[in-house]
């Protein structure tokens, strides 16, 4: 069980994979809060160039995190919002007639709009399954179903309830063969294992801000290849899409030739100026000195499954594996009772069913995960 302090210090936390912390980390959000606050209500007409200021440094800061050029990277409601705006951006016949593929264990989000889309663009959804009895979808049985009948992929790099990554060189160098637009929600590992949508080359990303980049919620982001840009006509747009946004004259609309032609109302900015703080820091420690941490504190949390039999739902080769450490609890034992008695202890973790979802972060320390395997034997 945590002392008073560890728990105020949040050594317990291991919610990484949900929402990001670092130390320190409210009183830098309520500062950059009180800051919008302060410029949004001034009475004067400062507040767009404020809010572009904001913008820009949220979009550079990203840029710098996954290697994006100028011009290939926007900011969007969330992840399901980013795809969206991909996916109608496509040309009809792209789609048409052929498959979309996605693997079993893609986030549910995900499936659910390519379900709502599949029925309208007339397109077939293709899942590729798990296993009887696995945890994540096989690399192998990814590249089995897909042929050059795959107008578009969609990988997940990390899955939300295994932390499996993908081999994503393997992956992409078979779908370029098959001619498919190739995208990545890298959502689970940006900002805690290295990325960079060049190597290998991706055709569009989709991510938050939300989870090891330690932001807020209404801070996703959409990346698309300059090369695939050019081919996009965003059924989602507004005036934000056009060279010019003060273009009002209907019969002119254009697309900007960047990414911004996959904007298209008014910008949000609270979530972008409220996430500022959590890119800073990332970018200050550096993903090589978050994820030796994160390593770490996963490989004890490995030992002990190995220690007491429990069963991993994660892969346990580091390479293969994201941030968080997944453990398939007995069908004997609830999930929700796990969940709450570890909480009741000062260690945050939660549940798919039956999977333990346990995700180590900056505040979380070594100490407190020794003692969260203790309890957590204790339990099962
Ligand atoms: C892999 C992955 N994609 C996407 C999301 C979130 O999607 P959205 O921002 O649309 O809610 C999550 C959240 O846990 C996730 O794990």
């Amino acid at each position: 069980m945590l002392t008073t302090e560890q728990r105020e210090r949040g050594e317990g936390y291991a919610l990484y994979h949900s929402i990001g912390l670092y130390p320190g980390k409210q009183r830098e959000v309520e500062a950059e809060l009180a800051t919008f606050a302060a410029r949004w209500c001034a009475p004067d007409n400062g507040q767009w160039i404020y809010a572009q200021d904001v913008r820009d440094e949220f979009l550079a800061r990203w840029r710098q995190v996954i290697g994006a050029p100028e011009g290939t990277l926007t900011a969007t409601q969330n992840v399901t919002a980013a795809f969206y705006s991909f996916m109608g951006a496509l040309p009809a016949e792209r789609l048409a007639g052929r498959r979309v593929l996605v693997a079993g264990d893609c986030f549910p989000s995900m499936h659910f709009l390519l379900q709502a889309m599949a029925r309208r663009r007339n397109f077939t959804l293709d899942t590729v399954p798990l296993r009887q009895g696995e945890s994540y979808c096989r690399d192998e049985d990814f590249i089995d179903r897909w042929d050059d009948s795959v107008a578009v992929a969609l990988i997940t790099w990390v899955s939300s309830t295994s932390s499996h990554k993908v081999d994503l060189d393997v992956l992409v160098a078979h779908g370029r063969a098959q001619g498919s637009l190739i995208g990545v929600d890298i959502t689970q590992g940006v900002g805690i294992v290295p990325y960079d949508v060049n190597a290998p080359a991706i055709d569009f990303v989709i991510a938050s801000t939300l989870k090891w980049l330690m932001g807020v919620t209404g801070a996703g982001v959409l990346y698309v290849r300059p090369e695939i840009i050019k081919e996009c006509t965003p059924e989602f747009c507004g005036w934000f899409s056009q060279p010019d946004p003060f273009n009002w004259d209907f019969d002119k609309f254009s697309y900007a030739d960047d990414i911004r032609r996959f904007d298209h109302g008014t910008p949000s900015v609270a979530g972008l100026a409220a996430s500022l703080p959590g890119l800073r820091w990332q970018a200050a420690q550096g993903v090589d000195r978050l994820r030796a941490h994160n390593l770490r504190l996963s490989r004890r949390i490995i030992t002990a499954a190995h220690d007491h039999g429990w069963t991993l739902a994660s892969p346990e080769d580091d390479a293969s594996r994201g941030g968080s450490v997944m453990l398939r609890l007995p069908e004997s034992v609830p999930a929700p009772e796990v969940v709450a008695a570890l909480r009741d202890d000062g260690f945050f973790t939660d549940h798919r069913g039956q999977i333990l979802r346990i995700s180590p972060g900056a505040v979380t320390t070594e100490a407190a995960i020794e003692d969260l395997c203790e309890t957590l034997a204790g339990l099962l």
